[in-house]
């Protein structure tokens, strides 16, 4: 019995949050899971936990490998076709693609002159 009787699509799904929220949904019983990156060898790991937690449930999962640049409108739009295209739907969308860009901490010793000595 699963929640997830449809289609997932997960874009930053090559690493971090993506790949745990894939993984996640194959470990929940989703069996069709569009996994999406511009990282194709991420992606390739992705695949192969969820073809592990596949092995152990024997859901036979259906997995959609999708190279895609979320920076390209193109590419957007075909990761939607493809996708549509090959299950006739998305149900579930995650959007983890992303940079964790925090601004760089300057990190050193200071040395304090004084002036006046
Ligand atoms: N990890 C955290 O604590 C945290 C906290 C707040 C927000 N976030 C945000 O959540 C998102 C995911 O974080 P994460 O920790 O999983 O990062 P992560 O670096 O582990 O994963 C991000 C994934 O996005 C992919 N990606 C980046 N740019 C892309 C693009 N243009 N097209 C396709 N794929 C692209 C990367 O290849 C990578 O696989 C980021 O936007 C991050 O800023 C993370």
């Amino acid at each position: 019995m699963t929640l997830f009787t449809g289609v997932a699509l997960v874009t930053g799904a090559a690493s971090g949050i993506g790949r745990a929220t894939a993984i996640a949904f194959a470990v929940e019983g989703c069996r069709k899971i569009a996994i999406c990156d511009r990282d194709a060898a991420g992606l390739e790991v992705t695949r192969t936990f969820i073809k592990d937690v596949d092995r152990q449930v024997q859901g036979e999962f259906e997995v959609l490998v999708l190279e895609v640049d979320m920076l390209k409108e193109g590419d957007i739009e075909k990761m939607v076709n493809e996708t549509v295209g090959t299950w006739g739907r998305v149900d579930y969308a995650v959007n983890a693609a992303g940079l964790f860009d925090l601004p760089r901490v300057w990190c050193g010793v200071y040395t304090h002159t004084n002036q006046d000595s």
